[in-house]
């Protein structure tokens, strides 16, 4: 991969002269001028229509972040990261979870092995146990069919499985699939209160198994299990999925009992691989492997369609564009499926773990913005919580709009309502609300001349505001496996244009480092040397 600072490439300076010129410019304007604009700025693909007309961008602007996209090495890159090169350099590692979704014909090679068979053969044994617990031919040890299944991770051995598993909670069996991820042992506590043992299955996700709060939970749990229970029965019970073997060992878990990971596979990129279990064992393997082949289906769009129809790479562009140019600090992600209420936290982890950074990969510090911050929630939700500042704050924030043609309970008086909202905002945001309309409205309303001057300022919406909508035909899971994958390979081409790596995550050790250090103080009730606030409020927690 090239390590370009991209502030120094001709196409940002370019870029630079040319938003000078273009930042005022009202998207109504551009919409009245350019007949073509919807087609020439909206890409067609599969049951996806990614509508990014409504953004401040002319042909120009397109062109000129395509050149930025070619000089920034943007098409060696891509092949880079699926030709397995080790990409993640400061952990000296290829970033393959692309792999994961691969077909079993494929072949990609990791220190000169094909890796795909091995990626088959823990399918197969997922496959295997998913079918055998769904079943009930597998049992609990006291010979009842499991009912729940506990997933016991945090970050990425968490918030990929359990934002898929609501998302397509519409498929899902009979068996209940809860999520611990916090240290907070209340949370543990009260996801065990109702369960029964005899029927519950724990699995343990963590790719290293020396996470702590997994640790933890997972020491907890057992220690519950084992109020009614034998130390043997722990291996009907408890599963994991880790590259650490002896530390799963060390635990208790038998190796029959471990899926796999590997080093290649970056924990906010992992669902795909056997993270996904407790997902393959709500909806069943068959339904997890069709959101894999969604997946694949994006990775060869991204792979090998041309940039200006590619859309991960437009919706990269855009983002460096409001980042960089515009100075746009978030960026906003509003499902209009409740079932996708966890996409947006799922995408903080992605996005922000991953383009966080400020050292590009010459080592140096960055002179422009890289990650942007990641926020939203479900529409229609989000309308009456948040967009009031979207609408009319001081703040641009480009707004992604996630929507279906079809509901799953296909309840057409529900969904025309769902998705009139989801036209009617991106309309709002666009054109706004003149002085005139404002004023027109009020005098229908039967106010006074004098009121409705003084209401006006109030009342007038700027408009001009950007929205990239999606339009998909349906939710399942390979819509679902397409839409994340878009949003990984969107990652990867910020992070190749801001000249980081994406791929590490060394900002969050140092709060880990101190963390374990500060137990040990509360443990032993001895404070020793920090800054006043710190050592003032752990006095303060001890006095209790
Ligand atoms: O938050 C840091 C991190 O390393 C994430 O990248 C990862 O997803 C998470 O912790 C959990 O790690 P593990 O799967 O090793 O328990």
């Amino acid at each position: 991969m090239l390590n370009i600072d991209p502030t120094t490439t001709l196409a940002w300076t370019k870029l630079q002269e040319h938003f000078e010129k273009i930042k005022e410019v009202e998207m109504s304007q551009l919409f009245s001028e350019e007949t073509e604009r919807f087609n020439d700025f909206s890409i067609h693909w599969e049951d996806f229509l990614v509508d990014f007309s409504k953004n401040r961008i002319t042909k120009e602007t397109q062109q000129l972040l395509l050149d930025l996209a070619e000089e920034c090495g943007l098409e060696e890159a891509i092949k880079s990261y699926f030709g397995g090169e080790s990409i993640n350099r400061t952990e000296n590692r290829p970033v393959l979870h692309t792999a994961l979704r691969a077909k079993n014909s494929d072949s990609v090679l990791v220190d000169g092995e094909n890796i795909i068979p091995e990626i088959f053969e823990v399918k197969a044994k997922m496959q295997a146990f998913s079918d055998a617990i769904i079943s009930g031919s597998t049992k609990g040890y006291s010979g009842l069919a499991f009912t729940d299944v506990v997933n016991i991770g945090i970050g990425g051995s968490d918030l990929g499985p359990a934002m898929v598993t609501e998302a397509l909670k519409f498929y899902k069996n009979h068996l209940n699939v809860h999520y611990i991820s916090n240290v907070d042992g209340d949370h543990v506590h009260e996801t065990l209160k109702p369960l029964n043992p005899e029927t519950t299955l724990f699995v343990i996700a963590s790719k290293t198994f020396t996470t702590q709060e997994t640790l933890s939970n997972a020491i907890t749990s057992r220690k519950w299990f084992l109020e009614t229970a034998s130390q043997e029965d722990v291996q009907k019970h408890f599963v994991a999925v880790s590259s650490n073997v002896q530390k799963v060992e060390d635990f208790g878990i038998s190796k029959d009992n471990i899926f796999p990971m590997w080093e290649w596979v970056g924990g906010r990129f992992s669902l795909w691989s056997a993270v996904g279990l407790s997902v393959s064992l709500a909806v069943g393997f068959q339904k997890f492997n069709e959101l894999l082949e969604g997946a694949n289906k994006m990775d060869l769009h991204f792979k090998t369609e041309p940039f200006i129809k590619n859309i991960p790479v437009q919706l990269a562009l855009l983002s460096v564009w409001y980042n960089n140019f515009f100075k746009a600090e978030s960026e906003a992600v509003i499902p209009y499926s409740q079932y996708l209420q966890k996409l947006p936290s799922y995408l903080q982890q992605a996005i922000m773990e991953s383009n966080g950074k400020s050292i590009d990969r010459n080592g140096n510090p960055v002179s422009y913005e890289t990650g942007n911050i990641i926020w939203g929630e479900p529409g229609t939700n989000s309308q009456h919580a948040f967009f009031q500042l979207i609408h009319q704050g001081t703040k641009l924030i480009p707004a992604d709009f996630i929507g279906f043609k079809k509901s799953l309970f296909e309840d057409k008086d529900h969904h025309d309502k769902l998705m009139a909202n989801y036209f009617a905002q991106t309309e709002a945001l666009l054109k706004g609300k003149s002085e005139d309309a404002v004023k027109k409205e009020l005098t229908t309303q039967g106010l006074k001349s004098e009121e409705i001057e003084k209401l006006i300022p109030f009342k007038v919406f700027e408009g001009n505001k950007p929205t990239t909508s999606l339009l998909i035909d349906e939710l399942t899971p390979e819509s679902l496996g397409k839409l994340i994958a878009m949003y990984e390979h969107k990652i990867f081409v910020q992070g190749v244009i801001w000249n980081i790596f994406s791929y590490d995550q060394w900002g969050v050790e140092l709060g880990k480092q101190l963390a374990s250090k500060i137990l040990t103080e509360i443990e032993t009730s001895k404070v020793s040397s920090h800054d006043d606030s710190t050592k003032e409020l752990l006095n303060f927690y001890l006095k209790q």
